[in-house]
Protein backbone atom coordinates (compact mmCIF):
# COMPACT_ATOMS: atom_id res chain seq x y z
CA UNK A 1 0.00 0.00 0.00
CA UNK A 2 1.47 3.52 -0.69
CA UNK A 3 0.26 6.12 1.17
CA UNK A 4 1.02 10.02 -0.01
CA UNK A 5 0.39 12.69 2.84
CA UNK A 6 -0.17 16.55 2.48
CA UNK A 7 2.55 16.16 -0.28
CA UNK A 8 3.88 20.03 -0.61
CA UNK A 9 6.85 20.82 -2.92
CA UNK A 10 8.06 24.62 -3.58
CA UNK A 11 10.36 25.58 -6.15
CA UNK A 12 11.31 29.06 -5.55
CA UNK A 13 8.41 30.94 -5.75
CA UNK A 14 6.29 28.29 -7.45
CA UNK A 15 3.93 26.02 -5.46
CA UNK A 16 4.75 23.02 -7.66
CA UNK A 17 2.38 20.57 -5.41
CA UNK A 18 0.05 21.53 -3.10
CA UNK A 19 -0.62 19.42 -0.07
CA UNK A 20 -1.37 16.60 -2.21
CA UNK A 21 -3.02 12.94 -0.49
CA UNK A 22 -3.85 9.70 -1.94
CA UNK A 23 -3.55 5.99 -1.50
CA UNK A 24 -2.89 3.04 -3.50
CA UNK A 25 -3.86 -0.11 -2.29
CA UNK A 26 -1.70 -3.15 -3.43
CA UNK A 27 -2.40 -4.41 -6.79
CA UNK A 28 -4.13 -1.26 -8.07
CA UNK A 29 -3.45 -0.11 -11.92
CA UNK A 30 -3.85 4.06 -11.12
CA UNK A 31 -3.68 7.15 -13.67
CA UNK A 32 -1.93 10.36 -12.60
CA UNK A 33 -3.61 12.56 -14.74
CA UNK A 34 -3.04 15.98 -15.34
CA UNK A 35 -1.93 18.68 -18.11
CA UNK A 36 1.71 19.65 -18.44
CA UNK A 37 3.24 21.48 -15.93
CA UNK A 38 0.36 19.95 -13.31
CA UNK A 39 2.94 18.69 -10.84
CA UNK A 40 2.68 15.19 -11.50
CA UNK A 41 7.01 14.56 -12.26
CA UNK A 42 7.59 16.49 -9.24
CA UNK A 43 4.92 13.90 -7.25
CA UNK A 44 6.76 10.63 -9.09
CA UNK A 45 10.14 12.30 -8.01
CA UNK A 46 9.46 12.58 -4.27
CA UNK A 47 7.11 9.13 -4.21
CA UNK A 48 10.86 7.72 -5.28
CA UNK A 49 13.32 9.57 -2.93
CA UNK A 50 14.81 11.11 -5.81
CA UNK A 51 13.88 14.53 -4.04
CA UNK A 52 12.38 15.55 -0.73
CA UNK A 53 9.47 17.50 -0.19
CA UNK A 54 9.01 21.13 1.67
CA UNK A 55 6.51 18.98 3.82
CA UNK A 56 4.28 15.63 3.86
CA UNK A 57 5.73 12.24 3.73
CA UNK A 58 5.00 9.24 1.76
CA UNK A 59 4.17 5.82 3.52
CA UNK A 60 5.04 2.28 1.16
CA UNK A 61 4.25 -0.06 3.88
CA UNK A 62 5.31 0.74 7.37
CA UNK A 63 8.14 2.32 5.31
CA UNK A 64 8.75 6.32 4.33
CA UNK A 65 11.05 8.39 2.60
CA UNK A 66 12.67 9.86 5.16
CA UNK A 67 14.06 7.72 7.24
CA UNK A 68 13.72 4.58 4.46
CA UNK A 69 14.57 5.72 1.36
CA UNK A 70 17.26 2.96 0.28
CA UNK A 71 14.50 0.41 1.35
CA UNK A 72 11.72 2.25 -0.58
CA UNK A 73 14.21 1.88 -3.98
CA UNK A 74 14.54 -1.19 -3.63
CA UNK A 75 10.45 -1.69 -3.29
CA UNK A 76 9.71 0.76 -6.53
CA UNK A 77 10.84 0.43 -10.50
CA UNK A 78 10.66 3.87 -12.06
CA UNK A 79 10.53 4.84 -15.31
CA UNK A 80 11.57 8.47 -15.42
CA UNK A 81 9.88 11.11 -18.03
CA UNK A 82 11.59 10.77 -21.36
CA UNK A 83 13.61 7.41 -20.51
CA UNK A 84 17.03 8.83 -20.56
CA UNK A 85 19.26 5.32 -21.44
CA UNK A 86 22.62 4.84 -22.44
CA UNK A 87 22.45 4.97 -26.47
CA UNK A 88 26.03 3.49 -27.02
CA UNK A 89 25.56 0.57 -24.88
CA UNK A 90 23.50 -2.81 -26.22
CA UNK A 91 20.94 -3.97 -24.64
CA UNK A 92 21.96 -6.58 -23.02
CA UNK A 93 25.10 -4.78 -21.70
CA UNK A 94 22.41 -2.01 -20.24
CA UNK A 95 20.43 -4.68 -18.60
CA UNK A 96 23.52 -6.00 -16.86
CA UNK A 97 24.48 -2.58 -15.75
CA UNK A 98 21.70 -1.88 -14.36
CA UNK A 99 21.61 -5.16 -12.54
CA UNK A 100 24.65 -4.61 -10.90
CA UNK A 101 23.76 -0.94 -9.42
CA UNK A 102 20.93 -2.82 -8.12
CA UNK A 103 23.17 -5.12 -6.32
CA UNK A 104 21.59 -8.26 -7.54
CA UNK A 105 23.29 -11.24 -6.77
CA UNK A 106 25.48 -12.11 -9.58
CA UNK A 107 24.59 -16.11 -9.71
CA UNK A 108 20.89 -14.44 -10.60
CA UNK A 109 21.87 -12.17 -12.81
CA UNK A 110 21.33 -14.22 -15.88
CA UNK A 111 18.21 -15.07 -15.04
CA UNK A 112 16.67 -12.02 -14.16
CA UNK A 113 17.72 -10.38 -17.35
CA UNK A 114 16.32 -13.67 -19.48
CA UNK A 115 13.06 -13.37 -18.18
CA UNK A 116 13.32 -9.36 -18.99
CA UNK A 117 13.76 -9.49 -22.11
CA UNK A 118 10.89 -12.47 -22.53
CA UNK A 119 8.62 -10.36 -20.27
CA UNK A 120 9.17 -6.92 -22.77
CA UNK A 121 9.20 -8.68 -25.88
CA UNK A 122 13.13 -7.52 -26.12
CA UNK A 123 14.27 -10.82 -27.77
CA UNK A 124 14.79 -9.71 -31.00
CA UNK A 125 17.22 -6.60 -30.20
CA UNK A 126 19.11 -7.65 -27.29
CA UNK A 127 22.59 -6.81 -29.34
CA UNK A 128 21.30 -3.88 -30.65
CA UNK A 129 22.53 -0.56 -29.43
CA UNK A 130 19.87 1.45 -27.50
CA UNK A 131 20.69 4.54 -29.24
CA UNK A 132 19.52 2.78 -32.78
CA UNK A 133 16.32 1.54 -31.41
CA UNK A 134 13.29 3.01 -31.92
CA UNK A 135 11.47 4.50 -29.16
CA UNK A 136 9.22 2.65 -28.86
CA UNK A 137 11.53 -0.67 -28.22
CA UNK A 138 13.66 1.93 -25.89
CA UNK A 139 11.11 2.41 -23.38
CA UNK A 140 10.61 -1.43 -23.46
CA UNK A 141 14.62 -1.12 -22.39
CA UNK A 142 13.67 1.21 -20.02
CA UNK A 143 10.79 -0.95 -18.02
CA UNK A 144 12.98 -3.87 -18.08
CA UNK A 145 15.63 -1.94 -16.72
CA UNK A 146 12.78 -0.48 -14.19
CA UNK A 147 12.02 -3.98 -13.24
CA UNK A 148 15.26 -5.73 -13.44
CA UNK A 149 15.33 -6.38 -9.11
CA UNK A 150 11.36 -7.36 -9.54
CA UNK A 151 9.88 -4.38 -7.61
CA UNK A 152 6.26 -4.66 -6.23
CA UNK A 153 5.78 -0.98 -7.62
CA UNK A 154 5.80 0.51 -10.79
CA UNK A 155 5.62 4.11 -11.49
CA UNK A 156 5.80 5.37 -14.79
CA UNK A 157 6.19 8.57 -15.79
CA UNK A 158 4.23 9.22 -19.41
CA UNK A 159 5.51 6.10 -20.50
CA UNK A 160 4.15 6.92 -23.92
CA UNK A 161 4.89 9.82 -25.06
CA UNK A 162 6.77 10.55 -27.95
CA UNK A 163 5.66 7.08 -29.42
CA UNK A 164 3.44 6.13 -32.60
CA UNK A 165 -0.03 4.64 -32.34
CA UNK A 166 1.29 1.36 -32.67
CA UNK A 167 4.08 1.56 -30.31
CA UNK A 168 1.96 2.82 -27.86
CA UNK A 169 -1.01 -0.06 -28.08
CA UNK A 170 2.21 -2.48 -27.35
CA UNK A 171 3.33 -0.42 -24.27
CA UNK A 172 -0.30 -0.29 -23.07
CA UNK A 173 -0.52 -3.60 -23.77
CA UNK A 174 2.51 -4.38 -21.73
CA UNK A 175 1.75 -2.33 -18.93
CA UNK A 176 -1.73 -3.86 -18.65
CA UNK A 177 0.24 -7.18 -17.72
CA UNK A 178 2.56 -6.44 -15.93
CA UNK A 179 -0.38 -4.61 -13.32
CA UNK A 180 -1.29 -8.04 -13.12
CA UNK A 181 1.05 -8.53 -10.97
CA UNK A 182 2.21 -4.95 -9.59
CA UNK A 183 0.95 -2.23 -8.08
CA UNK A 184 1.41 0.29 -10.94
CA UNK A 185 0.66 4.31 -11.47
CA UNK A 186 1.41 5.29 -14.39
CA UNK A 187 1.30 9.55 -15.09
CA UNK A 188 -0.23 11.20 -18.46
CA UNK A 189 -1.86 14.20 -19.43
CA UNK A 190 -3.31 12.28 -21.62
CA UNK A 191 -7.01 10.82 -20.58
CA UNK A 192 -7.25 8.14 -23.10
CA UNK A 193 -4.33 6.74 -21.56
CA UNK A 194 -5.55 5.96 -18.42
CA UNK A 195 -9.01 4.93 -20.15
CA UNK A 196 -6.86 1.98 -21.86
CA UNK A 197 -5.01 0.87 -18.73
CA UNK A 198 -6.14 1.86 -15.42
CA UNK A 199 -8.49 0.84 -12.85
CA UNK A 200 -8.74 4.55 -11.38
CA UNK A 201 -7.60 7.86 -12.01
CA UNK A 202 -6.01 10.62 -9.62
CA UNK A 203 -6.53 14.04 -11.48
CA UNK A 204 -4.35 17.00 -10.43
CA UNK A 205 -3.95 19.87 -11.45
CA UNK A 206 -2.05 23.20 -10.38
CA UNK A 207 -0.49 21.22 -8.09
CA UNK A 208 -3.92 19.72 -6.60
CA UNK A 209 -5.69 16.72 -6.17
CA UNK A 210 -9.20 18.03 -8.12
CA UNK A 211 -10.54 14.46 -8.42
CA UNK A 212 -10.08 10.79 -7.35
CA UNK A 213 -11.78 7.66 -8.02
CA UNK A 214 -12.92 4.93 -10.88
CA UNK A 215 -13.24 6.68 -14.33
CA UNK A 216 -16.82 5.56 -14.19
CA UNK A 217 -17.25 6.75 -10.86
CA UNK A 218 -16.40 10.10 -11.85
CA UNK A 219 -18.19 10.01 -14.90
CA UNK A 220 -21.51 9.13 -13.13
CA UNK A 221 -20.58 12.02 -10.61
CA UNK A 222 -20.61 14.41 -14.01
CA UNK A 223 -24.07 12.39 -15.23
CA UNK A 224 -26.66 14.58 -14.04
CA UNK A 225 -25.23 17.70 -14.51
CA UNK A 226 -25.57 19.46 -18.24
CA UNK A 227 -24.14 21.74 -19.49
CA UNK A 228 -24.81 24.96 -22.46
CA UNK A 229 -22.00 26.83 -23.59
CA UNK A 230 -22.70 30.50 -24.66
CA UNK A 231 -21.56 33.84 -25.92
CA UNK A 232 -22.45 37.07 -25.56
CA UNK A 233 -21.25 40.97 -25.97
CA UNK A 234 -21.15 42.89 -23.18
CA UNK A 235 -20.44 46.37 -22.97
CA UNK A 236 -20.18 46.81 -19.25
CA UNK A 237 -17.53 45.17 -16.84
CA UNK A 238 -19.16 41.57 -16.78
CA UNK A 239 -19.55 39.61 -13.76
CA UNK A 240 -19.69 36.63 -13.60
CA UNK A 241 -21.60 36.48 -10.05
CA UNK A 242 -24.33 37.91 -12.07
CA UNK A 243 -25.40 34.80 -13.39
CA UNK A 244 -25.29 33.01 -9.78
CA UNK A 245 -28.27 34.77 -8.82
CA UNK A 246 -30.23 32.31 -11.32
CA UNK A 247 -31.77 29.75 -10.32
CA UNK A 248 -30.84 26.08 -10.79
CA UNK A 249 -27.13 26.60 -12.27
CA UNK A 250 -24.84 24.25 -10.19
CA UNK A 251 -21.16 26.10 -11.74
CA UNK A 252 -20.63 28.87 -14.38
CA UNK A 253 -17.20 29.15 -16.06
CA UNK A 254 -15.69 31.95 -17.84
CA UNK A 255 -13.93 30.15 -20.63
CA UNK A 256 -12.71 33.00 -22.72
CA UNK A 257 -12.96 36.89 -23.01
CA UNK A 258 -11.93 39.10 -25.77
CA UNK A 259 -12.76 42.57 -25.51
CA UNK A 260 -16.12 42.55 -24.67
CA UNK A 261 -16.95 38.83 -26.16
CA UNK A 262 -17.57 36.64 -22.95
CA UNK A 263 -17.47 32.92 -23.51
CA UNK A 264 -19.19 30.70 -20.71
CA UNK A 265 -20.09 27.25 -19.67
CA UNK A 266 -22.93 26.27 -17.48
CA UNK A 267 -23.16 23.23 -15.54
CA UNK A 268 -27.03 22.73 -14.42
CA UNK A 269 -29.02 19.64 -13.26
CA UNK A 270 -30.47 17.24 -16.20
CA UNK A 271 -34.32 17.89 -14.50
CA UNK A 272 -34.58 21.37 -15.37
CA UNK A 273 -33.62 23.49 -18.99
CA UNK A 274 -32.16 26.53 -17.43
CA UNK A 275 -31.84 27.83 -21.51
CA UNK A 276 -34.78 29.91 -21.16
CA UNK A 277 -34.04 31.49 -17.68
CA UNK A 278 -30.71 31.87 -19.39
CA UNK A 279 -32.14 33.81 -22.04
CA UNK A 280 -34.18 35.83 -20.79
CA UNK A 281 -31.74 37.18 -18.11
CA UNK A 282 -29.58 38.39 -20.57
CA UNK A 283 -31.95 39.88 -22.76
CA UNK A 284 -33.02 42.15 -19.61
CA UNK A 285 -29.64 42.84 -19.39
CA UNK A 286 -29.37 44.11 -23.30
CA UNK A 287 -26.17 41.99 -23.76
CA UNK A 288 -26.08 40.67 -27.09
CA UNK A 289 -26.05 36.86 -27.59
CA UNK A 290 -24.15 35.39 -29.74
CA UNK A 291 -24.28 31.73 -29.68
CA UNK A 292 -26.49 29.36 -27.55
CA UNK A 293 -25.91 25.39 -27.09
CA UNK A 294 -26.04 22.42 -24.99
CA UNK A 295 -23.85 20.03 -24.93
CA UNK A 296 -23.55 16.19 -23.55
CA UNK A 297 -20.72 15.71 -21.43
CA UNK A 298 -17.73 13.49 -22.72
CA UNK A 299 -14.89 12.07 -20.31
CA UNK A 300 -13.06 14.41 -22.22
CA UNK A 301 -15.18 17.28 -21.30
CA UNK A 302 -15.23 16.54 -17.78
CA UNK A 303 -11.62 16.09 -17.31
CA UNK A 304 -10.94 19.82 -19.14
CA UNK A 305 -13.41 21.03 -16.74
CA UNK A 306 -11.49 19.88 -13.91
CA UNK A 307 -8.67 21.49 -15.21
CA UNK A 308 -10.11 23.99 -17.58
CA UNK A 309 -7.72 26.91 -17.41
CA UNK A 310 -9.47 31.00 -17.96
CA UNK A 311 -7.89 32.64 -20.11
CA UNK A 312 -7.83 36.32 -18.64
CA UNK A 313 -6.66 38.73 -22.16
CA UNK A 314 -7.68 41.63 -20.43
N1 LIG B 1 13.48 21.83 -11.18
C1 LIG B 1 12.51 22.75 -11.25
N2 LIG B 1 12.73 24.04 -10.94
C2 LIG B 1 11.76 24.97 -10.99
N3 LIG B 1 10.50 24.71 -11.38
C3 LIG B 1 10.19 23.45 -11.73
C4 LIG B 1 11.18 22.40 -11.68
N4 LIG B 1 10.60 21.25 -12.08
C5 LIG B 1 9.31 21.55 -12.37
N5 LIG B 1 9.07 22.86 -12.15
C6 LIG B 1 7.76 23.54 -12.30
O1 LIG B 1 6.86 22.92 -11.41
C7 LIG B 1 5.59 22.75 -12.01
C8 LIG B 1 5.21 21.28 -12.02
O2 LIG B 1 6.10 20.61 -12.90
P1 LIG B 1 6.05 19.04 -13.14
O3 LIG B 1 6.00 18.34 -11.82
O4 LIG B 1 7.16 18.69 -14.05
O5 LIG B 1 4.64 18.89 -13.86
P2 LIG B 1 4.08 17.75 -14.85
O6 LIG B 1 4.97 16.56 -14.74
O7 LIG B 1 2.68 17.52 -14.37
O8 LIG B 1 4.10 18.34 -16.23
C9 LIG B 1 5.68 23.39 -13.39
O9 LIG B 1 5.21 24.69 -13.30
C10 LIG B 1 7.17 23.35 -13.69
O10 LIG B 1 7.52 24.40 -14.55
MG1 LIG C 1 5.96 15.53 -16.16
Amino acid sequence: MIEVKNLTKDYGQLRAVDNISFTIPQGEIVGFLGPNGAGKTTTLKIMTCFMPPNAGNVYIDDLNIYQNSIQIRKKIGYLPEGCPLYGEMNVIDFLKFVAELRDIEKASIHKRIKEMIQTCGLKDVVHQEIGELSKGFRQRVGLAGAMIHNPEILILDEPTSGLDPNQIAEIRALIKQLGREKTVLISTHILREVEATCDRVIIIDKGKIVADGPLAEIQNSFHNQNRVYFEIKADTHMLIDEFESLPNIDSIQLYSKENSLYKFYVNFSKDKDIRPDLYNFIKSKEWILFEMRAEQRSLEDIFRQLTEKVEDNE
